[in-house]
């Protein structure tokens, strides 16, 4: 059965949806192809689902490009992923402008060579006044990280005395994430058939839906992305609570 946008309720849809893009590696090597093949067509996926994402109106998409643990791949790997977010930010630029979307990068980006810095910040700025749709990417990301971090800023503020204890809770917390203004994610996808997390967004993610898809990422596609917001939306939000007894 093939999904059409029509089948979605374009008034309910989540406000975030975060992305794991697994799954190109293998992709890859299904054809027997090298590995940064998988990258390059991932590349070209994430650009469709972005458009898509704007279309329907979606007002946060965060995608996890490049973790924390990813800077332990083999060199060559790691050299071919800069290079391909080098040239996605350079050619991306003028898209992100006509479509009026925020482009944020979110993580460490101090562990990037000073080249790629400074045109993540010029993305950044360019983008900066556009509020339809922010666009997020997690560069140099974990979860973990984004915790231990906050907690350092938090026990600075805390020994300066800019925070007291009794002040402490999740909206003062959120203040020393990455980016506190940032929804949680409504919607969690993971492609490539692992049923797991790996360390994207852990504090954000206490209430997210969470959809996994058998398709390695560079065969995902727009109609995929429409079937999971389908399913989000037959989903019961409860937040913990009760609505009917
Ligand atoms: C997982 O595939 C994907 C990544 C490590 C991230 C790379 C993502 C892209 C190239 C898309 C980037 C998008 C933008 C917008 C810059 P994997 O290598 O872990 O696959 P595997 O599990 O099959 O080995």
């Amino acid at each position: 059965m093939s999904l059409s946008q029509t089948d979605i309720d374009l008034t309910n849809l989540p406000r975030h949806v975060a992305i794991i893009m697994d799954g190109n590696g293998r992709w890859a090597k299904k054809r027997g192809l090298p590995r940064v093949m998988g990258h390059k067509r991932g590349v070209e996926v994430a650009r469709r689902i972005i458009i898509k994402a704007r279309e329907l109106g979606i007002p946060y998409l965060s995608l996890f490009a490049f973790s924390k643990e990813n800077w332990q791949r083999p060199r060559l790997e790691v050299e071919t992923l800069l290079k391909l977010l080098g040239e996605y930010l350079e050619n991306e630029l003028p898209l992100l402008m006509e479509k009026s979307i925020r482009f944020k990068a979110l993580g460490d980006v101090e562990d990037f060579p000073e080249d790629l810095r400074d045109k993540i910040r010029e993305v950044e700025r360019a983008t900066a006044a556009f509020r339809e749709m922010t666009l997020v990417l997690a560069l140099s990301y974990s979860g973990r990280a984004e915790i231990l971090r906050a907690i350092r800023f938090l026990t600075k503020d805390f020994k300066d005395g800019g925070l007291k204890e009794i002040d402490l809770n999740d909206e003062t917390f959120r203040q020393y994430l990455y980016f506190p203004e940032l929804p949680d994610p409504d919607l969690l996808i993971r492609t490539s058939g692992e049923i797991r997390i790996s360390n994207f967004f852990l504090y954000q993610i206490a209430y997210t839906e969470l959809y996994f898809s058998d398709l390695l990422w560079p065969d995902f596609s727009e109609e995929e992305f429409v079937k999971a917001l389908g399913e989000y939306q037959r989903r019961e939000r409860r937040f913990g609570r009760v609505y009917e007894f």
